[in-house]
């Protein structure tokens, strides 16, 4: 077992890990954005180099294209590979039904198109993401920069009437200027604490002008693989019902293990 890694990094080191199990020979694969993704990506370009694993992949954001084709995946868009075997992405929360908060790391529109553009989604996350009820990590959406103060007061008076615990939105910011989106968008962190009905919030919300998109994944998510700090993974199927445990044994090598800079 690491003794390099924290208990969080070997959490979603082996939940990434363990999610390489759904990628087979010659498959189309979506990858994900953020740090669990990224472990993803890194263990995916070792099979691709040390076993010979032939895979295309589609990335969900430009820093994730870059670090595939850094470690060695070939790299299409989604237009190009049309549909796709399985997407493994990471999450910001996950309840009991596997919808999913994303967008903590302001890709979500390409997220949601290239998971809804796939055969499976698995998400990888280590065990603090998972919730009882979605809403405490901030609900990312995007939205266009045109009258983004005007789609803001509009978000915040629908949310007042949906079943939620706070209506207040802010801009998210990069330094001191707007975060902007790979699609050249905003993006507005709504701090809902608490969401009682997802499903119509996410109807709802895409409903106003200037709105793109909203990082609510209902009925998206087929597979959660759920890292732990002691190396053991949960991997739930939601249309199953079956959840499986068991511990990934590794040793770090200085290949995977190697400073990337992502
Ligand atoms: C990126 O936009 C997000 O949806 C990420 O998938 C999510 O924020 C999880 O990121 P971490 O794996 O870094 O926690």
């Amino acid at each position: 077992m690491s003794s390099r890694l924290s208990p969080i990094d070997t959490a979603k080191f082996v939940a990434a890990k363990r999610a390489c199990d759904f990628v087979e020979d010659g498959m189309r694969v979506g990858l994900g954005t953020g740090s669990t993704a990224a472990w993803l990506v890194r263990c995916l370009g070792e099979m691709v180099t040390e076993d010979g694993l032939r895979i295309t992949g589609v990335p969900t954001s430009a820093r994730t294209a870059e670090l595939a084709r850094r470690v060695g995946i070939k790299v299409v868009s989604l237009d190009e590979a049309k549909w796709l075997d399985v997407t493994i992405d990471g999450a910001d929360e996950f309840d009991g039904e596997l919808n999913l908060i994303k967008g903590g790391g302001g890709a979500l529109l390409q997220e949601k198109i290239v998971a809804t553009a796939s055969d499976k989604m698995v998400v990888i996350a280590d065990q603090t993401k998972q919730v009882q009820c979605l809403g405490a990590f901030p609900l990312p959406l995007e939205v266009v920069p045109f009258g983004w103060r005007t789609t803001k007061a509009l978000v915040e008076e629908t949310l007042a009437a949906l079943d939620v615990l706070g209506d207040h939105g802010t801009l998210r910011q990069m330094g001191d200027a707007p975060y902007v989106t790979d699609e050249g968008n905003y993006i507005l962190d709504l701090h809902l604490k608490r969401i009682g009905d997802a499903r119509q919030l996410a109807l709802v919300i895409n409903q106003i002008p200037g709105v793109v998109e909203n990082g609510l994944f209902i009925d998206i998510c087929d597979i959660v693989v759920i890292g732990h700090g002691d190396g053991r993974v949960e991997v739930k199927d939601v249309n199953t019902g079956v959840t499986r445990e068991d511990r990934i044994e590794f040793m770090e090598n200085d290949n995977l293990f190697r400073d990337l800079g992502d």
